[in-house]
């Protein structure tokens, strides 16, 4: 079992980064009883509320042995395994695998597979969904519905088209290319599931989308790519138990939460990059962007006093965002903090062989490795924000595996949780995404009462000037 991922802050503290810009340990001890208090908050309301995710470790055994089996006969008859999901019913499945499983994955034989293609289709651009059409064939196809509301009009569109072809490719058994992973309970989903007749997972109705990885929304897609579920559970399990610890220093997500809401409340660092050195760890990046934004990007506190928090979580990749970004996160607005994830051990080494001998600034290269090409990167990078007086800190993964990905999972999810108890705001709810789902519905035409009075409050608006389109 590989060993724990660790935080090192030490770039975004005063003593490195001087007192001008970095965090001095008074500050952050002096939000200690703050912090002990969240963390009662949170571990008291565990798996209540909407905190069912803090239990997802523990409770899944059967669940788990539903999706092995599940996923043992998905492997055994088709080629093909597509989610059909958006946000949270799509981020993690699709930053799992990347982290996971070969970067060219879907290019590779069915041998070097030896697990059915894998696609995940959390947009609704009609060529994106012609051109998965064109590279898969419905009859030897799995389709994953996954939308914890049952109802998402991306995902139920796709769900009407999919199903439609499969009709008229399959027949009547055309139920057996679905599994639907929705609320136990509540959507259309559910009803159309049990009436179809289709293999169902349940996202816990305690478990909102973007805290639902370690959930079948997750689980299921990993199974069916070989990916060792177990072990990305153990990590969470894990991982939670540092979390647990009273002690600010030693609890990685409390500490991570009063480091950031400090940035935030105090030092108007609202902006919080997170820039991964290692390709796998690319689309854990947009997860983290997701849960960091949806979360804490809240108008008003748990009490309804207005407030306008959240930092804007930036995606960036390491190297390539060195020759895109960087200047700015260096000389721009002392306004960011960055986050780099970085990996000790790669899983192959890439030797540069030796060449270019009349080219002394080429030729210094040889014999040297990507992989330490790649850390010297982060290094330099690390080094420059330092110099500028730039906070910044790194999270280091021994290596990616399922286990280790187990633990950064859950430990952002607890970190967030805690940063919305520092803030006093409901980091469970999602008011502004609402109000553009119940928006498009009535663009489009619904008819529900709601639609109807939103297409007359958008009717409102003054008609658009054609001075003002060039
Ligand atoms: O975190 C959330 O709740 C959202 O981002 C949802 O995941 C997203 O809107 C999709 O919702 P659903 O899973 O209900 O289709």
């Amino acid at each position: 079992m590989s060993k724990t991922i660790k935080t090192d802050i030490n770039y975004l503290m005063a003593e490195t980064l001087g007192y001008q810009y970095g965090i001095s340990p008074e500050v952050i001890n002096d939000k200690a009883a703050q912090a002990a208090q969240a963390l009662k908050a949170v571990q008291k309301a565990r798996g209540t509320g909407w905190l069912g995710w803090t239990e997802l470790p523990y409770n899944q055994d059967a669940i788990v042995e539903d999706i092995l089996q599940t996923a043992k006969s998905i492997n055994e008859r088709f080629e093909s395994f597509v989610v059909l999901g958006i946000g949270g019913s799509a981020l993690g499945p699709i930053a799992v695998h990347q982290a996971l499983k070969h970067l060219h994955y879907n290019e590779g034989t069915k041998a070097q597979r030896g697990h059915p293609r894998f696609y995940v289709e959390d947009n609704i651009d009609p060529e994106r969904m012609k051109a998965l059409l064109d590279v898969i064939d419905v009859k030897t196809t799995c389709f994953n519905i996954i939308t914890k509301s049952g109802g998402t009009a991306e995902t139920m569109s796709q769900y009407l088209i999919i199903s439609d072809l499969l009709k008229k490719a399959v027949g009547e058994t055309w139920h057996e290319h679905i599994i639907a992973t929705t609320d136990k309970e509540k959507g259309n989903l559910i009803k159309l599931a049990k009436k179809e007749g289709f293999k169902l997972f349940f996202v816990p109705s305690s478990v909102g989308g973007r805290f639902s990885e370690l959930s079948p929304v997750g689980l299921l897609p990993a199974a069916v790519c070989g990916i060792d579920i177990k072990a990305m559970l153990q990590g969470a399990k894990d991982m939670d138990e540092r979390c647990k610890n009273e002690n600010l220093w030693e609890n990685p997500a409390l500490l991570q939460a009063v480091i950031q809401y400090i940035a935030m409340e105090e030092m108007g660092i609202n902006i919080h990059v997170m820039m991964p050195y290692a390709d796998s760890l690319k689309y854990m990046a947009d997860w983290f962007c997701q849960l960091w934004a949806e979360s804490l990007g809240k108008s008003v506190t748990r009490r309804g006093m207005a407030v306008n928090v959240g930092q804007t979580p930036v995606k960036s990749l390491g190297v390539t965002d060195q020759h895109s970004q960087l200047q700015l996160y260096t000389e721009g607005p002392y306004d960011k903090v960055v986050t780099f994830l970085r990996v000790e051990d790669f899983r192959v080494k890439q030797g540069i062989p030796h060449g270019c001998e009349d080219f002394p600034d080429v030729a210094f290269l040889g014999g040297k490795s990507l992989n330490a090409l790649i850390e010297a990167e982060y290094q330099g990078t690390r080094y420059a924000l330092l110099r500028s007086g730039r906070m910044s800190q790194t999270i280091t993964f021994p290596k990616v595996d399922e286990h280790t990905i187990g633990q950064f999972i859950y430990l952002f999810e607890m970190a967030t949780a805690y940063t919305g108890e520092l803030l006093d705001i409901d980091a469970f709810n999602q008011p502004g995404v609402e109000e553009s789902k119940i928006a498009s519905y009535a663009v489009l035409g619904n008819t529900g009462e709601k639609y109807l009075s939103k297409q007359k409050e958008m009717a409102s608006l003054p008609e658009a000037k054609s001075e003002y389109i060039i």
